[in-house]
Order: C-alpha cells, then structure tokens, then sequence
C-alpha cells in the first residue's frame, strides 16, 4: 500500500471491554483518525457481557476522552463503534456477528476488508480462529487479518497447537502477533542507526565489540496479573518475546531490503545461531530472581510471595539476567547480556553496546585507565542515543576525559512519538507485517526458552526471594558479568537528559 494511501477495513476487536482495548486499542485508534490517517472503518467491539451501543460508545469516549477536548470529535468517532455480545465458543453467536459484519460493510463501503483483533484472553485464540473460518466470516471479498497478542503458547509445543489452530483459518502472512516492543520508536530505530551509519556498521563485530547489555527494568510489581505471572514468569513474559526481540534487531545482518521477508529472515538466521544452554550449563548462563519486600519511592512494597493470586512458597521468577552467545561469523565470542526485571530501581529500557579498549592508553597512565567507547540506544522511558568517546582533560597535562554525544529523539519537533499500538495498528491496517513476529522467530525463541524453563521448573531456588524491591535484581547478575572482567553499565545513570 503506497504510504499516503489510507486503509479501509471493519476491525472486529474481541475483548472490547477488556483493558487492552480501553488503554491501547481505542486511544491508538482515535489518535490515527485525528491525523486522518484512517480511510473509511468501524469496529465492532465484541465481547461476552451485554451492553447496548450507547452504552458500549460511552466506554470508548471515556477511554479517549484524554486525546482531545473536541466532543463532537470524540462522538463522531464512538459513532462508528457498535457492540456485539458474544459466546466463543456458539456459532449461533458468530453468525449473527457475521451478519452485523457484513451491514457495516455495505454501509460504510468497506470492500469486504476485515481484521479480527484478538485482545482477549489466551486460551480462546485457537477456539475463535476455528469459528471465524466454519462460521464463514473469513469468507470475504477483501482482505482477512488476524492480530493476536501474547502470550503466543506457553511453552513450543503448546505455541505449535496454537498456531495450527489458528492456520486452519488464516494463512502465515495473514497472521500479525503483536511484540508491542517492535512497535516503540527507538526499537525501530535499532536497525537505522547500525545500517545508515558509515560508522558504526564497520565496527559491529566481535573485533570492535567487547559486549551489548539490554536491560528492560520495570518498578511496578506484579499487580492483579498473579494468576497469570505464576505461571509465566519474567522468562516467559520478557525473555521469550521482547528481550531476544532486541538481540535479533541488534545482531543480525543487513537485509538486502526493507522488505518484511528480508528482514523477517535476517532475524531468524540470529535465532538459529543462538547457542542453546541446556541442563546443567543453565546455571553458568542465567540468572532468576524474585522480589522481596522493600521501599520504593519511600513506600513499603510487598514482596512477590505476598501478593494477590501468588502462592506463598512460589518458585516463579520476578527477574532474569543471562548471557546469550550467537554462534556466527560476526559475534562469536561477543557475549550479549539480558536483564529484566520487576520492582526493580527504575521503570526504563536501554541498550548499551560497550566497544573493546584501544590496545594502549596513552593519556592516563598516573589515573587508571580510558574508559571504553559506548553507545547507548535508549528505548524508553526517554528516547535517544549517547555515544561516549574520551577526549583531553581541559588543562595543561595530556589526560582523557569521557565525554558524551547526545541526540535526544523528542528534540526534533518536541512531539511525542507515536505509541507503540498506534503504529502496530496502522502496520497492519496498511498490511505491513515487518514489525509482528513471523511463525520461524516464536518457534526458534520458544525452544531456546524452554531449554531454561525446564531446568528451572525442576530445581526448586532454594534462596528466593533473593533480591530487594527498589534494588536492581540479585547480586548473581552481578557475578554473571564480573566472572568474564565484565560488569553492567549502571542504566539509572545513562540518561539523554542528564548529559
Ligand atoms: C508485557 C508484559 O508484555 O510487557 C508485562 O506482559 C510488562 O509484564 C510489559 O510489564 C512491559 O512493557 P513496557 O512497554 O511497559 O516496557
């Protein structure tokens, strides 16, 4: 689709009445038809409690009602909303969502286009993509999409169930599952800086790169999500899915093109040279943590065990720190380190790549030695790079100091940029899949996970919870890096804003 052309489509969201449509999906939304970036739509919002349209526009205003202060805006747009009460798993109730499907399409002119949105919980997503296909609403004249969200499966062969199911009704490219990672600004950007940069591409290989650290910290606990984080943890939850997301985006090799194949592949190749860590090495490569109580923002928190839907003795990890080796030409021997973590110091997202020092310092020898060459990809919650070079200590002696190079994203015109959901949501309006994860990447990324998991679900973690709330994680993910001379760039510091 040409990049000024605007995509019509009937948008089906299950799990309209859930948060995800209310927080993300409505305001994504409303923001895309406030640029007009939207040609002619409407949604159907479906869920299984009843509820009247009114009743259902009054839910979308009032999750949008912090975009705009226009309200003939805000009703135009819940004006094209309608609500279906539904049961997955009746087919009565799909036939007479099919028949509203196909009213709207005659009055709005929507050329049969549908995208079935999947916001809902989990277990259902193999049930619906069943009936949508024997029901007949993904026989039409137009486009067919599926948008599905995490998580995709619990473990390889539950995530290969799954995407059986949903193959019966849709095919591999007709299928966006959303990593909402994929959809922030600075993740995009990964690719741009290392291969628009005369500079950096030449170097980014084990004979320049000492090592990459991403780090994905978040303050908040665990919240009402207990039932589903005991059973997932912060491997499945992160690692699995956003965090080896970032490994492939930062290691793989340039695509030769900016189609969604060319570089779908390039990232599949990363995960197929990932060296998998099994059994008795788990221990030597990875680290899990969980929280304890502590103080966060001078509050007290409670730790994991203490939580809603938490069992008191749980062996489920809060965080994981681990070294990750991809085996090819480029990074053999490049250690990438991963950490993520709940309750941690600080809500943020960076990427540090650490260059190897130069064979001799020159400029510091009465002081200890010049620092290495950084860049920082900052992700979130401020967007930007820093290179950090050394260069000479204002004064009379010839000594090296740090010094940074700062470009902060926001800086350009002041916007914030888009949401990661309103991206995603116009990717796939537009038909462009590159940033959902293809079929290959969640195979690939599953079965290195499960590896981990295995190990972890057998040998109970005798020391949790092991790392303060408010800390950033375990003093193991220190010792992780400190056995191999290494040690993690301290993220809380690394601030666009602060240089
Ligand atoms: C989600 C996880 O995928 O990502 C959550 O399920 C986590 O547990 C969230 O909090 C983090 O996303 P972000 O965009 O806030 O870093």
């Amino acid at each position: 689709m040409a990049q000024n052309e605007k995509p019509t489509a009937l948008i089906m969201i299950f799990g309209a009445t859930g948060d995800l449509a209310k927080r993300k999906l409505f305001p994504s939304l409303f923001r895309l038809y406030e640029k007009n970036k939207l040609g002619d739509f409407a949604v159907i919002g479906v869920a299984r409690r009843s509820l009247s349209n009114e009743e259902f526009h009054a839910s979308v205003s009032q999750s949008i009602h912090n975009e705009t202060s226009d309200q003939e805006k805000i009703k135009e747009f819940s004006s094209k909303f309608y609500y279906h009460s539904h049961d997955v798993t009746d087919s009565d109730s799909y036939a007479s969502l099919n028949k509203i499907a196909e009213e709207l399409d005659n009055h709005y002119q929507l050329n049969g286009n549908r995208i079935f949105y999947l916001a809902m919980a989990p277990e259902f997503f193999g049930t619906i993509a069943e009936h949508l296909k024997i029901d007949g609403l993904t026989d039409t004249n137009g486009f067919k999409r599926l948008v599905i969200e995490k998580p995709f499966g619990h473990d390889l062969e539950s995530a290969k169930k799954l995407n059986k199911q949903i193959r019966t009704a849709f095919s591999e490219d007709e299928i966006y599952r959303i990593d909402h990672y994929l959809g922030k600004e600075m993740v995009q950007n990964i690719e741009v800086i290392r291969f628009a940069n005369a500079l950096f591409e030449p170097l980014w290989n084990n004979r320049f790169i000492s090592n990459i650290q991403v780090t994905s910290s978040e303050t908040l606990g665990v919240e009402e999500r207990g039932r589903y984080y005991e059973k997932s943890g912060a491997l499945r939850d992160m690692v699995q899915n956003h965090m080896l997301q970032m490994v492939s985006l930062l290691a793989m090799e340039p695509p030769i093109s900016l189609t969604t194949d060319e570089i779908r592949s390039e990232k599949v190749r990363v995960f197929r040279a990932l060296r998998p860590i099994k059994g008795s090495e788990v221990k030597d490569y990875f680290v899990r943590g969980q929280y304890d109580k502590g103080l966060m923002n001078e509050k007290e928190v409670p730790a994991y065990r203490e939580e809603d839907m938490v069992n008191p003795e749980s062996n489920t990890e809060t965080f994981v720190a681990g070294k990750l080796m991809i085996d090819n030409f480029r990074w053999a021997g490049v250690p990438f380190y991963i950490r993520t973590g709940k309750r941690m110091e600080a809500k943020t997202t960076k990427i540090v790549v650490e260059f190897k020092d130069i064979p001799m310092d020159l400029y510091n020898r009465q002081e200890g030695s010049v620092n290495p060459n950084l860049l920082v990809i900052h992700i979130q919650p401020e967007e930007g790079i820093t290179l950090y070079l050394n260069a000479k200590k204002t004064g009379q002696y010839m000594n090296s100091t740090p010094v940074k190079l700062s470009y902060a994203n926001k800086g350009i015109d002041g916007l914030n940029t888009p949401e990661a959901y309103e991206k995603l949501l116009y990717d796939c309006l537009r038909g462009d899949a590159t940033n959902f994860t293809h079929w290959d990447e969640v195979a690939l990324s599953w079965s290195f996970v499960d590896n981990i998991s295995e190990v972890w679900e057998n040998e109970k973690e005798q020391n949790f919870p092991n790392y303060e709330s408010g800390s950033m994680g375990p003093k193991a993910a220190d010792d992780l890096l400190e056995k191999e001379g290494h040690f993690w760039w301290p993220v809380t510091n690394l601030d666009v804003e602060k240089c």
